[in-house]
């Protein structure tokens, strides 16, 4: 009886070693359920960068802003006013929310019922970057949608450009990711734009120095300082990968060799003293090898797909992803 349970036991740890430390989720999850899911999202998200290429950008970004609070869950899409949608990183901020419902009305009328919001998301920030120009790469699916939105949560957890480094890195360690995923990450600011507001600090008195950011090329600040004066409109954008902006490649890397980086967590990577260095030399290596980036890159967004999903029967498939079914 004791050898029995003893051998039962070590079948058990034996099967958690080889399964229960896999990922939960699967490349093929639809492949009898909804198997046109893949050509119908990015048949959308081809349609929504025909009209608008920087939409490619904010679709990324909004993978990125629902992963990093509670889980790749959906959440960042729930309406409401105690919605992520409101908190500081996001207000007026995170965009293409409609065009997320309409690849949602064209999944649900493919398949209904059967593919979750948070899976959409994943799907169509993989296409983004291919469509933008780079690598591919198959995305895990079977995350199922959380019933909550967390505010707080997206308030403290979500990076800010006016975090030091070693803050980010704090923010990506607590949800699993290292100074890899950091820098390659970061990278993806090779695409999308950036509002004065959340850069303009740099370019005329900054840290009471009285002087723009030093690391900041000098023909860049004059530019900027003419796009965003003092007392401007602080929506106004411009390229987050000046002279690159909508191509997907490591051309921002190159520009943060050459104090270009706009926002200060982007130039910060390479200029700044956080990081023990780390960040530095990744951005050395990722501006003169762009197939490492990219391998690097992909690696990275596979992992931040990866943060706490639902799964199995857990929570639900919301039939719109702006509420709760
Ligand atoms: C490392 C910490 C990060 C910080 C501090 C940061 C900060 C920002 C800020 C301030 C903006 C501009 C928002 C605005 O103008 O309203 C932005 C835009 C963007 N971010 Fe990040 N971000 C980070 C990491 C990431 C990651 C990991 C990704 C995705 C892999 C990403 C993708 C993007 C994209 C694509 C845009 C442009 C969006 C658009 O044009 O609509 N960012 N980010
Ligand atoms: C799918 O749509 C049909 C027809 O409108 C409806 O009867 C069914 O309940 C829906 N299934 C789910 C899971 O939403
Ligand atoms: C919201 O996020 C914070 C920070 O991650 C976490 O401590 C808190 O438990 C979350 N709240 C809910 C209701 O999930
Ligand atoms: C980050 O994690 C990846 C595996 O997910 C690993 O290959 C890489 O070496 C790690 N980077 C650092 C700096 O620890
Ligand atoms: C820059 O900011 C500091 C601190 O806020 C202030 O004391 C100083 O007068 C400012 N300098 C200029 C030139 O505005
Ligand atoms: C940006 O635009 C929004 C909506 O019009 C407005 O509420 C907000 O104050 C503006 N933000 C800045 C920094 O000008
Ligand atoms: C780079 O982009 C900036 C801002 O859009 C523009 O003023 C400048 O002429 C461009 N430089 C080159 C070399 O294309």
């Amino acid at each position: 009886m004791k050898k029995a349970c003893v051998f039962v036991a070590l079948l058990l740890v034996l099967f958690l070693s080889v399964f229960g430390v896999q990922s939960q989720l699967s490349t093929d999850f639809y492949s009898s359920s909804c198997p046109n899911v893949l050509k119908v999202v990015r048949r959308e998200v081809f349609k929504a960068l025909q009209t608008e290429m920087r939409m490619g950008a904010s679709l990324l970004r909004l993978h990125f802003h629902d992963c990093f609070v509670n889980g790749c869950d959906g959440s960042i899409l729930l309406d409401g006013s105690d919605s992520e949608k409101l908190a500081a990183p996001n207000l007026n901020s995170a965009r293409g929310f409609d065009v997320v419902d309409t690849i949602k009305t064209a999944v649900e009328n493919e398949c209904n019922g059967t593919v979750s919001c948070a899976d959409i998301l994943a799907i169509a920030a993989r296409d983004s970057v291919v469509l933008s120009g780079g690598n591919s790469w198959k995305v895990l699916l079977g995350r199922r949608d959380g019933l909550i939105a967390n505010q707080s949560g997206a308030n403290s957890g979500l990076p800010s450009p006016f975090d030091s480094i070693n803050t980010i890195i704090t923010k990506f360690n607590n949800v699993g990711l290292n100074v890899t995923d950091v820098v390659s990450l970061s990278g993806g600011h090779t695409i999308g734009r950036a509002r004065c507001v959340l850069f303009s600090n740099r370019l005329f008195n900054f840290s009471g120095t009285g002087a723009p950011d030093s690391t900041m090329d000098t023909d860049m600040v004059a530019d900027l300082q003419k796009l965003c004066p003092q007392n401007g409109d602080g929506n106004v954008t411009t390229a987050l990968d000046r002279n690159s902006t909508d191509v997907f490649d490591n051309h921002y890397f190159k520009n943060l060799l050459n104090n270009k980086g706009l926002l200060s967590s982007d130039q910060g990577l390479f200029s700044s003293a956080d990081g023990v260095a780390a960040t530095k030399s990744l951005v050395e290596s990722y501006s003169s090898d762009s197939s490492l980036f990219m391998t690097d890159f992909v690696n990275s967004m596979i992992k931040m797909g990866n943060i706490s999903p639902l799964t199995g029967s857990n929570e639900e498939i919301r039939k719109n992803c702006r509420v709760v079914n």
